[in-house]
């Protein structure tokens, strides 16, 4: 009696043959319906707002483009628009080189690299603390003078010139050097020396890296990432109408 209920093994075939056809119809059917509504559906899922389409910034560069001194990602988050804009195009069209970076906006338009610039100059957020330090006086105070007199006989300008009196930049193109920490502005010298890092020509900053010696950049580096940030950490408008040395990527 048992046996006549378990289907012979002829019909068990059937059965599971059964089953394929079905499960095969089903998962077609399936695939069909997701292909006939695919561009509605992924509109549907796009980030439509450029704090959305900037998440995958946040994972270096800190929530909202806020880094820490400590690390090595650079602060993006309130510097002025025209500079982010230009270091992205630099970026995507190898006049600097990092890789990752490189990655992330190797396919993107000019437009689009404008938007966001433009969305992480209007953020202005508070900054952490400077990194402290355990440098010698004597080298602190050679950082100090650099950034603030520069060195006449070797005629390197003052930082100051440039990036403005309180080093929080100058509209619309030159950055502030505060709130950056001592690797990453050490890294930038060497980038400019080695190449690596290119600005429009005639590039300045290329320039004055070429004039430095590594001790002076050690120094200024030290003293920079060490200072506190001045309230007010806005670009100032530009001030003078000559820079000392010719920027290409700063417009006269
Ligand atoms: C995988 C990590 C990573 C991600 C993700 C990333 N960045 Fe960066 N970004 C870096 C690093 C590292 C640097 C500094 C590179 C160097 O030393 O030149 C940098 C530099 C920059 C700079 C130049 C900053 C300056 O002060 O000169 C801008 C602007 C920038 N990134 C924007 C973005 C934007 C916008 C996104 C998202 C679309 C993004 N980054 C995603 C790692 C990243
Ligand atoms: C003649 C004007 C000028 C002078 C003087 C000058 N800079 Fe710059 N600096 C610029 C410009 C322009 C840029 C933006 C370059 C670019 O677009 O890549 C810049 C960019 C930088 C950056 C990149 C910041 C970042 O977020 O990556 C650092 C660091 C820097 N300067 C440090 C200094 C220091 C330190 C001194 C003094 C020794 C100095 N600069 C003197 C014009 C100047």
């Amino acid at each position: 009696m048992i046996t006549a209920t378990l289907p012979a093994p002829r019909n068990m075939a059937l059965v599971f043959s059964l089953i394929f056809l079905f499960a095969a119809a089903l998962l077609s059917l399936v695939s069909h319906e997701a292909q006939a509504q695919p561009v509605a559906q992924a509109k549907a899922m796009l980030p439509d707002t450029l704090a959305e389409r900037t998440l995958a910034c946040a994972a270096c560069h800190g929530k909202e483009g806020r880094a820490t001194p400590e690390g090595y990602f650079p602060r993006i988050a309130g510097k002025p628009a025209g500079y982010l804009y230009n270091q992205l195009l630099n970026f995507r069209d190898g006049h600097r080189r990092y890789p990752q970076m490189t990655y992330m906006v190797a396919h993107l338009s000019d437009d689009y690299l404008r938007e966001m610039a433009e969305y992480f100059s209007s953020l202005q957020l508070p900054y952490p603390p400077p990194q402290a330090t355990s440098a010698a006086p004597r080298v602190l105070e050679k950082g100090r003078a650099l950034v603030m007199q520069g060195d006449p006989a070797r005629k390197i300008p003052a930082c100051t010139a440039c990036h403005g009196e309180k080093l929080t930049g100058m509209l619309p193109s030159i950055p502030s050097v505060l709130g950056l920490s001592r690797d990453y502005l050490n890294a930038q010298f060497g980038a400019w020396r080695s190449g690596m890092r290119k600005a429009a020509s005639p590039d300045c900053m290329a320039e004055i890296s070429h004039k430095l010696t590594p001790d002076d950049i050690a120094a200024l580096s030290t003293w920079l990432a060490s200072q506190p940030f001045p309230e007010q950490m806005k670009a100032q408008a530009p001030k003078i109408a000559k820079l000392p040395i010719r920027c290409g990527s700063f417009p006269q």
